[in-house]
């Protein structure tokens, strides 16, 4: 017989959930992508990790003096803050703490860290309470290559009391980033017929001279890998005896944050530490890599974490991963891009690999597609890397597109003031070649903002040279090492480093840069656009940015106060 019982009862629930709880990342995808394998439920009593990311203050004085700090012809232009001065600034207010904790402890949960800003509460719980705390939220044990996973199979709520006092709850939905490197066969590259780069290659083409390396005691650099993989002391050592004879190097990495495991070298991790001590030689080269411990943590956000946690980082980070915007939340977006500004106002630079998908394809419907932009690239406070080839693959000659160089505009983040007079004049420049208007989103952030050589790198991996590595996330550590080897020059004069740089390199209007206005790059294969994304052109454009770095001019401009 119906029970009107149950009826009463579900109706108060679905009552109850609406009025006590919301959704803070209403928009996340929270789909389990096909390469990873349903394992099984979490038991009730094993331990999860989750991080709380509470709400800041002044978040909007936090961008205006990011703005002011990194505007060349400002009188605050690189007056960097602190991280004490950035924690007073944006911590979270006494009644947020306090609410935030109390939401925890009335659940049990006391086993919380916080960072020097006081914005995240990293707390550690059983799944049962984990549940109970977020309603909605279902954990899942996933696998995929050996590397296990907890993640929640249906979106989570928060209790309305603490609804405004978060921004989201991360370890529940974003799956470890994907990387962006190419082997041969995905880009069908024709082996055999390249000159292929290595650090001669691009030290002859940037134009850095054997004494262009770093001598200032107090500088670094890093990049962040979030990886399964890792990269092996003895391979960048191999590397460095096979091709670093001409230009005075490191072999070694002074220091690694975070569990390096013993596992099989990966292409990915090894690129990005032999090439960007390759053009920023010399200088003291850091790894933020995997956190580790808990199943649950989503390792960009663990990194993101770290930032706030730190005095005393390296100037200059590189990072080679993306994921779609499509596929996360507003609210993880907006909070990770405040994290960028509180970098920025710190003087760290972050520099991020373009993707390689050229502009991406979105199936919408049947027969509707869009553009696909990813993210962190599109975040106006970070500095993305696009990707070139030689002209002539035999010699090193001029650069062109890379088809694969990501690049297009955000259909998150509103194009910042630094960019709209560039990316007006490419628009109104090419404006009866452009793809349709319903591809891509005109006032939108749009990126790359520089590049560099993206095809055909050799790399040593488990002690044996490979060679066609090719993507952005080569790119984006090259053009890292010389901002580093600029920073160098800076510090020894005296000069703050060089910061968020977009500012500064779109006043530069190209000076310092070979311009790369040959090829187009990748879009959706469909009638519309055949195949193509956007083309590059003079000046800027949204495949190569400004284009590519001519090491002593840029070293110039970029060396006044
Ligand atoms: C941040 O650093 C402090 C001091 O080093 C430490 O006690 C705390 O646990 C760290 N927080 C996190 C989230 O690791
Ligand atoms: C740098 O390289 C380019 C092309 O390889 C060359 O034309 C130029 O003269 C070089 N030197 C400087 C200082 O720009
Ligand atoms: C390399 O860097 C160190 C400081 O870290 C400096 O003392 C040394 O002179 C540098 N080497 C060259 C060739 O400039
Ligand atoms: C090096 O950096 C540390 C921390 O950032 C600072 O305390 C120290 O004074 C610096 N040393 C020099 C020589 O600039
Ligand atoms: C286009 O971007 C703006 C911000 O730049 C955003 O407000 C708007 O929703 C975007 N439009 C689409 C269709 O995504």
């Amino acid at each position: 017989m119906f029970s009107p019982n149950r009826l009463t009862v579900s109706i108060l629930l679905l009552f109850s959930s609406l009025v006590w709880s919301g959704y803070l990342e209403y928009n996340q995808d929270v789909l389990i992508p096909e390469d990873w394998t349903h394992v099984s439920r979490v038991n009730p009593t094993d331990e999860l990790e989750l991080t709380f990311a509470l709400k800041q203050q002044n978040v909007n004085l936090l961008e205006e003096i990011l703005r002011l700090v990194s505007d060349p012809d400002s009188a605050e232009y690189g007056k960097h803050l602190s991280l004490e001065d950035v924690s007073s600034l944006v911590q979270p207010s006494e009644l947020t703490q306090k609410v935030v904790r109390h939401w925890l402890q009335t659940h049990g949960i006391t086993n919380c860290l916080t960072v020097s800003t006081q914005d995240f509460l990293q707390c550690t719980m059983t799944a049962e309470v984990a549940e109970t705390l977020l309603p909605g939220s279902k954990f899942h044990r996933y696998v995929r290559h050996g590397q296990t996973l907890v993640r929640s199979s249906a979106p989570y709520s928060v209790h309305d009391d603490v609804h405004q006092h978060l921004d989201f709850v991360g370890g529940l939905h974003r799956l470890p980033p994907r990387r962006q490197v190419l082997s041969m066969e995905q880009k069908h590259s024709k082996p055999g017929l390249h000159l292929g780069v290595t650090p001669y290659v691009l030290r002859e083409r940037y134009n850095l001279t054997a004494s262009d390396v770093g001598t200032a005691q107090n500088n670094s650099q890093a990049v962040a890998q979030f990886l399964e993989q890792y990269y092996h002391p003895a391979d960048l050592a191999e590397f460095m005896s096979l091709y670093g004879s001409s230009f005075q190097h490191r072999s070694q990495v002074d220091r690694v944050v975070g569990t390096q495991g013993g596992g099989k070298a990966g292409i990915e991790a090894s690129l990005d530490i032999e090439y960007i001590m390759s053009t920023g030689a010399n200088i003291s080269t850091w790894v933020f890599t995997n956190p580790g411990r808990h199943e649950s943590q989503e390792p960009f956000l663990q990194w993101m974490v770290l930032l706030s946690n730190m005095s005393g980082l390296p100037w200059v980070h590189t990072i080679s991963y993306g994921d779609d915007e499509d596929s996360l939340s507003t609210a993880y977006m907006m909070r990770i891009n405040t994290e960028f500004m509180k970098a920025g106002v710190r003087g760290i630079s972050l520099l991020f690999a373009s993707g390689d998908s050229g502009a991406g394809c979105r199936h919408l419907s049947d027969k509707l597609n869009c553009f696909r932009p990813s993210f962190p690239a599109s975040s106006p406070y970070v500095t993305t890397v696009g990707g070139t080839s030689f002209k002539n693959p035999f010699k090193i000659s001029y650069e062109v597109t890379d088809y694969i160089s990501g690049g297009g505009f955000s259909n998150v983040f509103k194009m910042p003031d630094y960019q709209a007079s560039a990316v007006e004049g490419y628009l109104k420049a090419v404006a009866g070649a452009l793809p349709p208007q319903s591809y891509f989103n005109v006032s939108g952030r749009a990126y790359p903002d520089i590049a560099a050589l993206s095809d055909n790198y050799w790399v040593v991996i488990n002690r044996a040279p490979v060679p066609w590595v090719s993507g952005t996330s080569a790119s984006a550590p090259v053009v890292g090492g010389m901002l580093s080897l600029i920073n160098d020059q800076r510090l020894l004069k005296g000069l703050p480093a060089l910061g968020f740089l977009n500012p500064r390199l779109y006043k530069l209007k190209g000076q310092g840069l070979f311009d790369v206005t040959e090829g187009c790059h990748l879009g959706c294969l469909d009638e519309q656009v055949q195949g193509r994304g956007f083309c590059a052109a003079l000046s800027w454009d949204p495949v190569t940015g400004w284009g590519t770095p001519n090491y002593p001019a840029l070293l110039d401009v970029l060396l006044a106060e």
